[in-house]
């Protein structure tokens, strides 16, 4: 079995974003984030903790995903979602999110692990493919239109 030095040295090593949260009334309040977050967030770990990361979203908050997040987290099931995010300047990241919960000796369901990545460049990407498509779904009907 890894020590625990070793595994939190692991943790803090990630490339992804790594935090945990409590559940605590409707909030889910941050008591780890990991450098990763805070290189893609730009917040500081001791700047965010015990609050719940819809800060995130700004005002940005009629997302579908959302629901499905809420969902997941009411069910204590894991999830992977897409969502808009903003870091501390205020610049957007599409976060690809995935939550797991866990669960104490009890069966009790005490923490999430969230582990977030940054999928702007693919979600991006996705965009210029769908709106090529289109270009060419546009001028193949225009010449199909002339015959
Ligand atoms: C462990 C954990 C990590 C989360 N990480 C993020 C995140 O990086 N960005 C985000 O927008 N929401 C994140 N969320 C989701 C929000 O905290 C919140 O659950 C979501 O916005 C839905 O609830 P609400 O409608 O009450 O805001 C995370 C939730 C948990 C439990």
């Amino acid at each position: 079995m890894i020590n625990a030095k070793l595994l939190q040295r692991v943790i803090e090593a990630s490339n992804d974003g790594i935090v945990v949260a409590e559940q605590e009334g409707e909030d889910n309040i941050l008591i780890y984030a990991n450098a990763a977050f805070e290189r893609l967030t730009g917040y500081a770990v001791d700047d965010i903790l015990y609050r719940d990361c819809r800060f995130l979203q700004g005002d940005d908050r009629e997302q579908p995903a959302l629901a499905a997040i809420r969902q997941a987290l009411k069910d204590g099931r894991p999830c992977r979602e897409i969502i808009r995010n903003y870091r501390r300047d205020g610049s957007l990241f599409w976060n690809e999110l995935s939550l797991t919960p866990v669960f104490n000796e009890a069966e009790q369901l005490t923490y999430f692990i969230g582990i977030q990545r940054d999928v702007t460049a693919e979600v991006e990407a996705l965009r210029r493919v769908e709106a090529l498509e289109a270009e060419v779904r546009r001028l193949r009907e225009a010449l199909e239109a002339k015959g």
